[in-house]
């Protein structure tokens, strides 16, 4: 059987760090696409000189031309500007819609059967426009966000318990924004509810609320470190652990990025949920129970995510 085929498109930070990613796990052959001159090339020759040491078959490819990721089974979009100090994800909406129709146009005449994984901020809105310029179906076109901040909470709450990564686990709703809705209810330490942690004394109400407060501002505290950049370690790890859900069809329960219809009152918009990820895609929304406290937090941030979507139909009226 033929290797699996992974178009990533944007080559730049993430890009590069999702092809050595890919290549490492040997999840499929790599096409890295991008408009820069050279820079695809040059990283997929640098990583394809680093099989023999690490011991991969993968093949990589760096190419200009969309014709290359013709038949890619899947496609993980990062082209555009990443935020820069001080300036929010919103600030890049109008530069970044224009590279979601370049991209989904691309896709749509080269790859109009992958999974596509979107990645480019401001998040919700760019997968929603991605999937419109594209027209692909909706379970075949989701957003990574939810692993993500989802990963940053529970490395913050392994962190408090001195416990390892691997027995928290942590639920993250909502947009990937200051309005993200982390459920502390459903967040656990090897089964136990964080509130029962309060309880039993292992961290207070006030330390919980500043690791949920830590996680909300994961990507602004990178940035200000950084401040050339964004985050693409982890970002790059989130992604290919849904693009690996969907090769592998793992029906894994991820949060992510999903075309919500039905399930939590909405009718057809994007937004972080908890999802099933396996060969056909989204599989199934997970549609859980809010308290009164989370559905004000969840509608909140659904009404920030509309906000952005509106923004772009002013931008350009076809998507409207
Ligand atoms: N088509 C293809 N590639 C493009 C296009 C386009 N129309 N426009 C820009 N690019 C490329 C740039 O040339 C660059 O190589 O996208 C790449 C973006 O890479 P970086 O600037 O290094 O950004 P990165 O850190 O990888 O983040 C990418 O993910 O998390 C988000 O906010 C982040 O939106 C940003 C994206």
């Amino acid at each position: 059987m033929a290797r699996p085929k992974i178009a990533l498109i944007g080559a730049g930070q993430i890009g590069g760090t999702l092809a050595h990613l890919a290549a490492i796990k040997e999840l499929g052959d790599v096409v890295l696409f991008d408009i820069a001159e050279g820079v695809p090339q040059g990283k997929a020759l640098d990583i394809a000189e680093s099989g023999p040491s690490e011991g991969f078959d993968a093949r990589l490819k760096g190419t200009n031309d969309y014709a290359d990721i013709a038949g890619a089974d899947v496609c993980i979009v990062t082209a555009g500007v990443p935020r820069k100090p001080g300036m929010s994800r919103d600030d890049l909406l109008g530069i970044n819609l224009k590279v979601m129709k370049a991209v989904g146009e691309g896709i749509r005449d080269n790859a109009p059967d992958a999974f596509v994984i979107c990645i480019t901020n401001p998040l919700d809105a760019m997968v929603w426009a991605l999937r419109e310029y594209s027209g692909l179906p909706h379970e075949k076109v989701v957003g990574m966000a939810g692993v993500l901040d989802s990963a940053r909470f529970r490395h913050f709450l392994s962190l408090e318990f001195d416990v390892s990564m691997k027995d928290v686990t942590a639920f993250v709703l909502g947009g990937h924004g200051d309005t993200m809705v982390p459920l502390v209810r459903y967040s656990t330490v090897g089964g136990v509810p964080l509130p029962d942690l309060v309880d039993m004394g292992w961290t207070t109400k006030e330390k919980l609320d500043a690791i949920v407060q830590r996680t909300r501002d994961g990507g602004a505290e990178i940035v200000g470190l950084l401040k050339t950049g964004s985050a693409y370690y982890a970002p790059a790890t989130s992604a290919i652990e849904m693009a690996e859900a969907y090769l592998k069809d793992q029906k894994r329960l991820l949060p992510c990025a999903a075309w919500v219809n039905g399930a939590y009152g909405l009718k057809g918009m994007y937004v972080g949920v908890p999802t099933i990820i396996g060969a056909d895609g989204i599989e199934r929304i997970v549609d859980i129970r809010l308290d009164k406290a989370e559905q004000e937090m969840f509608d909140n941030s659904v009404a920030a995510v509309r906000g952005l979507v509106e923004a772009c139909q002013g931008i350009d009226p076809t998507l409207a």
